[in-house]
């Protein structure tokens, strides 16, 4: 299988990223050849996007990557605005992607809700997503349920290329884990995201004491008996649980809670202790890689590679369309 996937260099990298995706990232390439982008042109859409910080983010988040377990000998990791075949093959899906589609996008609906001035792009923000896998024929994208609905919009563009040019990309198809939907703890029923603010979500590289407390305050039963089913609150809390602690530990905790008799304050102490050991080998490879200061030259020598086969798709793209 070829497999690509993308990640906004719009800040920290959080738990929500990590069990979601990225896991899978790192799994898939056993066997796979993957393609991992850095999607900065997807980051300008965000009104905040501040430069000097985005050359940051970008740095940051490969090591990131890196530090997740992304082999740059096995995977080609790079940072998309350093391959512009993206944009201009975005340009011509573009012309067979549908209006209608693209304003029936959830993600597009929630977040130009609350913004008073929404720039084109956020709109067209899918497009540049199909282009982004169709550059590269891939077959599979392993992405959180909250990409779900662009990839059936990237198969929809693929379908309707294929249907006026000729045969030319597979239909992608998204490849979801067990964590493709991590909440937030202070508000379970909104994702966890960073867009939310700092009390929304848990950074991969986020001091311990700062975790602990919001694993702590973690928002459980609102208007709840415990016993009385599970609120949404404590399904994260056991959702999470079951990606990071044996199968033991998180069986105990459910017979206590189907017996009424579970303490919140025992199951948040948990999988503080799970959490922080499933993550502290992340943690200290982000601080050897910090060291070993290699992520620009990785990033080039992936830029290349993504390179060299973006420019055979645009050149058979072009010649389909009628522009060579
Ligand atoms: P982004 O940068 O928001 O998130 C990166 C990946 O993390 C997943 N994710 C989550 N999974 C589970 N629970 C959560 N709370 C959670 N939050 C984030 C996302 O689903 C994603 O897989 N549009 C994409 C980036 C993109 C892309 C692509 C992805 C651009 N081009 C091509 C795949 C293929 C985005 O904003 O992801």
């Amino acid at each position: 299988m070829r497999i690509f996937s993308g990640i906004q260099p719009t800040g920290a990298l959080h738990i929500g990223n990590y069990f979601g995706a990225i896991q899978r990232w790192v799994e898939l390439q056993k066997g796979n050849e993957c393609i991992y982008c850095i999607v900065d042109y997807h980051a300008l859409t965000n009104e905040d996007t501040v430069p000097a910080e985005l050359r940051t983010a970008r740095r940051e988040l490969a090591l990131g990557l890196l530090a997740c377990g992304i082999d740059p000998e096995r995977s080609v990791l790079y940072v998309q605005s350093a391959v512009p075949e993206h944009t201009e093959l975005c340009w011509i899906l573009g012309c067979v992607a549908s209006y209608g589609d693209l304003t029936r996008m959830t993600q597009f609906k929630q977040k130009s809700a609350d913004q008073e001035f929404i720039n084109s792009s956020l709109f067209y923000y899918p497009v540049l997503q199909a282009a982004d896998i169709l550059l590269y024929k891939a077959d599979h994208v392993p992405v959180g349920e909250d990409q779900v609905q662009h990839l059936e919009e990237a198969r929809r563009i693929a379908r309707r290329f294929n249907f006026r040019f000729g045969e030319t990309f597979p239909e992608p198809e998204p490849i979801l884990g067990e964590g493709a939907r991590i909440m937030s703890l202070a508000d379970p029923e909104r994702k966890m995201s960073k867009s939310a603010g700092p009390d929304h979500y848990i950074g991969l590289m986020e001091p311990e004491g700062s975790i602990r407390k919001k694993v702590r305050s973690a928002v459980t039963d609102v208007g709840l008996t415990p016993g009385q089913g599970m609120s949404p609150g404590v399904a994260n809390l056991f959702s999470l649980l079951e990606l990071v602690a044996p199968a033991d530990v998180v069986e105990t905790f459910r017979h206590q809670h189907r017996a009424g008799k579970l303490l919140y304050k025992d199951l948040k102490e948990n999988l503080f202790t799970h959490l922080m050991a499933a993550l502290r080998p992340i943690r200290e490879r982000r601080q050897e890689l910090e060291e070993a200061g290699r992520g620009d030259e990785i990033l080039a020598a992936g830029a290349e590679r993504a390179r060299a086969i973006a420019r055979d798709t645009m050149r058979e793209v072009r010649a389909r369309v009628g522009l060579d």
